[in-house]
């Protein structure tokens, strides 16, 4: 009888327990990746993402995040995106662009005059819809945008005027959208990755780069490039998407999970964002990087008459372009 009842105990205990790791069995890996240090805003905001998620169907997903491009070059992990092996990553929408024509839009220079405007306008549901019209044949869907600010020259000399940006070859984000622009300012562009630019910049391959105050401190490229010129030649976001293969598999209630979170994560993000670039650029000062003002009008009128040639070899902007522009009025 005491026997009996032991066993019984233990083979409770015993069910209890299969049971159990049945389910951290079952739960669903998550995988996020993303380009920047754990500092970053875009981090900052995946981190709210998973809180999110995990507050309201942890016994079902265990949200991971690889930070630093472990899991790859944004433009290697867009295609695990596709196949739904890693299920969400933050990218430059100029990383897009070769996949799909109509995130080349926040590569048009100076589309917006105002950090103001282009946070205003990327904020809104419908442009994350509009932007995702392929989502089923791209293999993936927007469901929010980090600020990424505002991308500027820097260099090892300084950039006081365009004709300072002649010949020289400077890296830019992958597109089309890109060369068309460096082209425009008479210098070279030289696409890479951005994991490859600090040690392309260390060897001389290239002059400079552009990107926002965060690549001369996160990504150091501030111990080689001492001038960043505020030119303010984009505003260009970094999408949250999701995998289509993942996000299809979903009942209609866990979407509004991933969607809701994926909304916590821009708002995480969004704060977080401008405090940190006001810290990264005493940060930079102190690694003895100048800032310097131009007359950013010189770079923007270099520049305009490249929209309309752009907007003819890439109709699938048009509506978008037409939309920002409307936006950036009314909003300046
Ligand atoms: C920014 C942006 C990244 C992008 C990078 C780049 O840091 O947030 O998404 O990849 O610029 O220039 O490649």
């Amino acid at each position: 009888m005491h026997f009996k009842k032991i066993l019984g105990t233990a083979l409770a205990v015993a069910a209890a327990f299969a049971l159990s790791s049945q389910a951290a069995m079952a739960k669903t890996v998550v995988r996020i990746s993303h380009t920047q240090i754990e500092t970053h805003p875009d981090h900052i905001g995946f981190v709210a993402f998973k809180n999110y998620v995990e507050s309201k169907a942890g016994d079902k997903y265990d949200v991971q995040i690889f930070p630093n491009s472990t899991l790859g070059a944004n433009e290697k992990v867009l295609e695990l995106v596709k196949q739904g092996v890693v299920q969400f990553l933050s990218v430059s929408t100029a990383n897009i662009e070769s996949f799909d024509k109509i995130y080349g839009i926040f590569s048009v220079p100076y589309l917006f005059t105002s950090e103001k405007a282009y946070e205003g306008f990327i904020s809104q549901p419908k442009v994350l819809k509009e932007l995702s019209v392929n989502a089923k044949q791209d293999g993936f869907e927007c469901l929010g945008a980090f600020t990424a600010g505002t991308r500027n020259f820097y260099s090892k000399t300084p950039i006081k005027s365009v004709a300072d940006l002649k010949g020289k070859k400077f890296r830019v984000q992958a597109g089309p959208t890109n060369v068309a622009m460096m082209n425009a300012f008479g210098a070279a562009a030289t696409p890479m990755s951005f994991g490859e630019v600090y040690s392309a910049l260390q060897q001389g391959v290239i002059d400079g780069a552009e990107n926002n105050e965060l690549a001369l401190t996160d990504q150091k490229h501030g111990e080689v490039c001492k001038y960043f010129t505020y030119d303010g030649h984009q505003m260009c976001p970094d999408m949250i998407v999701g995998s289509e293969k993942f996000l299809s598999s979903l009942s209609p209630e866990d979407r509004k999970v991933f969607e809701d979170a994926a909304q916590e994560a821009q708002k995480a993000e969004f704060a977080a964002w401008h405090k940190r670039i006001a810290e990264a650029k005493e940060q930079a000062k102190k690694m003895g990087v100048e800032f310097i003002n131009v007359d950013t009008s010189e770079f923007r009128n270099k520049v305009l008459p490249l929209h309309e040639k752009l907007l003819k070899e890439n109709p699938a902007m048009k509506a978008m372009y037409d939309e920002a522009s409307a936006y950036n009025e009314a909003h300046k």
